[in-house]
């Protein structure tokens, strides 16, 4: 079995995002600028957060995470996107999600100006998907089409299974993959006997959330296994996916592995996204000023 791991595609994005930025600092360039808001301390969310603003500074982005208590208002929330949708520094937004039940994430979302939406989740962003020419795509899914791409595992034709059915994987990566010829099936939390329909799938993502919810031996032999979950247990980070090396081994062709796999191409895709909107940013600049 393969492991295909996220870092050497994640160095391969970051060190292609460095060779861009070699470029913008000869021409004097101001770097892209991340803005990332944080609603109260949920710890997983502290930690991504954390995660992002590092990884910013190691491209040389500038970043800040505003942090707010879980008691602020949806307006007052609202009204700090407003404020950094105005500007000029700020080239991307981005809330961290969960938020607190009491505000609507999706009201919130579509505060965002979709020109700084680095995470693609407001409509109009979501809606470019399916004509097939978004601004940017969703960190999770394209960093699962980049990692695919990267080992060379070819989904034209092939028959590819999506466990879970949620906005920020499931549903686009349904459309990302249907545009590379994928032939997509999407599985969810009421589909019915899904165990006896598994081994028909020689591509199979699993995004449902639920540490160890699937096996490797549920699914056809020589299949590529994408395990999207990053899931808090006793037992660690875990995946949505029994990391079965005995059994799973000679069963399956090649798995990601969590931690290690997905998870790290999220923020590349979060820094790609930046970077991409930035420079949009910047063009549209110049070409005002010529
Ligand atoms: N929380 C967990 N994953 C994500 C993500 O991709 N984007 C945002 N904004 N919040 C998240």
């Amino acid at each position: 079995m393969i492991i295909l791991k996220g870092a050497p595609v994640s160095q391969k994005i970051q060190a292609d995002i460095l060779q861009e930025l070699a470029g913008w600092n000869l021409r004097k360039i101001k770097f892209p600028h991340l803005s990332v808001i944080l609603v109260g301390e949920d710890p997983a969310s502290s930690i991504y957060v954390t995660r992002k603003e590092d990884m910013c500074k190691k491209l040389g982005f500038s970043s800040e995470i505003i942090r707010v208590s879980t008691g602020i208002s949806q307006r007052e929330l609202q009204n700090i996107i407003i404020d950094l949708n105005k500007n000029s520094s700020v080239d991307g937004i981005l809330v961290q999600l969960p938020l607190p039940v009491s505000i609507s994430a999706r009201e919130v979302l579509e505060t965002i100006d979709p020109l700084k939406d680095v995470d693609c989740l407001t409509e109009k962003n979501l809606g470019k998907i399916l004509t097939g020419h978004p601004l940017v795509q969703p960190c999770t899914p394209s960093g699962v089409m980049e990692m695919l791409k990267h080992y060379n595992i070819s989904v034209q034709g092939k028959n590819v299974a999506i466990i879970g059915r949620s906005l920020i994987v499931g549903v686009p990566l349904i459309h990302l993959l249907l545009k590379e010829n994928a032939s997509v099936s999407v599985f969810h939390s009421k589909s019915e006997k899904i165990e006896s329909q598994l081994k028909n799938f020689d591509i199979v993502c699993v995004a449902v959330g639920k540490s160890h919810a699937f096996k490797y031996s549920q699914f056809k032999h020589d299949a590529v296994v994408i395990d999207v979950g990053i899931n808090r247990s006793s037992k660690g980070l875990t995946g949505d996916v029994l990391n079965d090396m005995t059994e799973g081994k000679n069963h399956i062709k090649a798995a990601t592995p969590v931690p290690g796999g997905v998870g790290v191409m999220t923020i590349a895709m979060l820094m790609k996204n930046t970077l991409a909107l930035a420079k949009l940013r910047r063009n549209a600049y110049e070409n005002l000023e010529s």
